[in-house]
């Protein structure tokens, strides 16, 4: 064999074994069934304004495009300008009447989301739902510009301090929401406080920090919950994954002249980018939605299927690490909720 044709082949295998693995690992924790939840049951949202962070792919951007359709302001939140104009234009495209913009931000860098809130709060005075769903998975180790581990630097701090940065806005408009999409790989993270970034690598898998960074988002997601009803506001924290749903998550996990052989294969274990992208849209806009659910597919193993209310797991709910890790990030990020400011 050539040396081509056994990288497919070990692409093809890791793909399917980490399928395997994220299977083995979930449990059954779908607690409602039977209806089909489509974007036909969202309201209209005309006068609304949602952000969108990662929007330029995958479950962003199907959100993305059906938060316009139903009239929503939508700020597509991205770190490529290139790609978030395309983005726009099929955006515009698909919907004419689409109120959309798009804006910088990259949550791998503090000064960039410091930016992106200080250039929103200046064109907008309300925040009706923010979606935290840009994401990176199972990179190898590596910083991002403010030195922190960078899968936890991306999916959590990063969204971690645009919300303390937005968080006065949020409660200043009654009805309004944070999403973080999670996803069923919380379920092999873990928290260790003590090394919590795997410094200089120390104790590195890149499917271990993806876990922790998505147990993270639980985490986060939980304790937000409660510091909003501890403070008696009209504001509330939701969480979804989407399954197993073909975007460009696991791209850089095979060489770029695997995919066009491998994307057949995703294809036909994956659930499409439309559907992985129901459970973000109704925890973002269900009005029976209330704060602290977590959404997902509702087929066998939360792979594939309808948005349904689904469980997380036992450390996800750990109210001790969930407020340790709410300090350890405000002192990380700098940005202090309660006021926030900085
Ligand atoms: N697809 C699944 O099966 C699955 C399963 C479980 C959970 N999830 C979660 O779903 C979310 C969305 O992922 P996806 O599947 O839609 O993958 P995707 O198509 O790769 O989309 C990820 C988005 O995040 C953006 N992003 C990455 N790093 C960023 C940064 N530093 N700053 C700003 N944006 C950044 C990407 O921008 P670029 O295009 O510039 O890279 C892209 O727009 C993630 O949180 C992921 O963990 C997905």
């Amino acid at each position: 064999m050539n040396k081509k044709l056994i990288g497919v082949v070990v692409a093809i295998a890791a793909g399917l074994g980490l399928a395997k693995y994220v299977r083995s690992r979930q449990q059954d924790g779908v607690m409602d069934s039977g209806e089909q939840w489509t974007t036909a049951n969202m309201p209209d949202l005309t006068g609304k304004v949602i952000i969108v962070t990662g929007a330029n792919s995958g479950i962003g951007f199907e959100a993305a495009k059906a938060f316009a359709r139903k009239g929503a302001q939508t700020i597509l939140a991205c770190r490529n300008m290139d790609k978030a104009q395309a983005a726009l234009a099929t955006l515009q495209a698909e919907i004419p009447q689409a109120k959309a913009e798009i804006m910088p931000l990259d949550l791998a860098s503090l000064d960039s989301v410091r930016q992106f809130a200080e250039a929103f709060k200046a064109e907008y005075d309300q925040l009706d739902v923010l979606v935290n769903n840009a994401g990176i998975m199972m990179v190898p180790y590596g910083r991002t510009e403010d030195g922190f581990e960078r899968q936890l630097g991306t999916n959590h701090l990063g969204h971690f301090a645009l919300t303390g940065l937005l968080f006065d806005l949020l409660l200043n408009t009654p009805g309004a929401r944070v999403v973080n999409v999670s996803s069923g790989g919380h379920r092999f993270g873990e928290m260790d406080f003590d090394n919590l970034m795997f410094e200089d690598g120390e104790g590195y898998s890149p499917m271990g920090a993806y876990g922790r960074s998505k147990l993270a988002n639980l985490l986060f997601t939980y304790e937000l919950q409660r510091r909003f009803e501890a403070l008696g506001a009209k504001v509330m924290a939701t969480a979804a994954h989407p399954g197993i749903s073909e975007t460009n998550l696991a791209n850089h996990m095979v060489p770029d002249w695997v995919m066009p052989l491998a994307r057949p294969l995703f294809a036909l274990m994956m659930q499409s980018a439309a559907m992985g992208a129901l459970p973000t849209i109704r925890a973002a806009v269900d009005p029976q939605a209330e704060g602290g659910d977590y959404y997902g597919p509702d087929g066998a193993k939360e792979q594939r299927g309808y948005p349904v209310k689904v469980t997380s797991n036992e450390a996800s709910h750990n109210v001790a690490d969930a407020q340790k890790l709410w300090q350890v990030s405000e002192q990380l990020t700098g940005v202090m909720y309660g006021t926030g400011r900085e």
